[in-house]
């Protein structure tokens, strides 16, 4: 099966391709397209994705969307993730100043989560969405030098250090790589049987 993803991002077809380990193929749109993320969830941001581009380019189409839940502070990321801090140009930056938030506001819950949603819009009749999380707790202090955006502040569940540490730990546990195994299982388990649409 092969896909397109709604994304601008060249190297996300890439990043994905190799979660599918071949199993799925995951090719960068023919060119991008500029969508309003108005969703109040990841899985409507999720699906105006997939179904802008599948619109243009008539075909099977994947768009994901993802971001960090803060459980003390809930109205500050979440969708609005990649939109947080835009006078700051560095998430070194961003993630100093989410820490200086709690330290100001005198936050005690740093119970957090990512989440990833994909959507696979294979035609208007014929759409799916799959979920991964990743739990844990924002860190007191910035640490790793792996990673992007938020990473350097995530300290995942189980582990004592950012994920910006875990480069291999997060390749196999990340919301990302949660929910791939997901829609993996899923085509696994339906593709080629005759009596499924897929
Ligand atoms: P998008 O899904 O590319 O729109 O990203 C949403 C936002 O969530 C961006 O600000 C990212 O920095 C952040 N984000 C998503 N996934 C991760 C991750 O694995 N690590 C750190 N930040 C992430």
């Amino acid at each position: 099966m092969e896909f397109i993803l709604a994304s601008s991002n060249p190297h996300k077809a890439e990043e994905f391709s190799l979660l599918f380990e071949g199993k799925l193929k995951v090719l960068p749109a023919p060119s991008s397209l500029e969508v309003d993320e108005t969703g109040v969830t990841f899985q409507e941001n999720a699906y105006l994705k997939a179904q802008s581009y599948f619109k243009k380019f008539k075909v099977p189409t994947l768009a994901d969307d993802s971001g960090l839940v803060l459980e003390g502070l809930p109205e500050l990321l979440g969708v609005q993730s990649a939109r947080f801090a835009p006078e700051l140009p560095s998430y070194t930056d961003k993630c100093q100043k989410l820490l200086d938030i709690y330290q100001e506001k005198g936050i005690k819950e740093r119970g957090a989560y990512f989440v990833c949603v994909l959507c696979f819009y294979l035609s208007d009749e014929e759409v799916y969405f799959f979920e991964g999380r990743m739990k844990g707790d924002i860190a007191n202090e910035i640490s790793g030098a792996h990673g992007f955006g938020y990473d350097p502040v995530f300290i995942p569940e189980g582990q004592t250090v950012s994920v910006a540490n875990l480069p291999e730990w997060k390749n196999e546990f990340s919301h990302r790589a949660r929910a791939v195994k997901n829609a993996l299982s899923f085509f696994k388990e339906n593709v080629d049987k005759p009596h499924k649409k897929l």
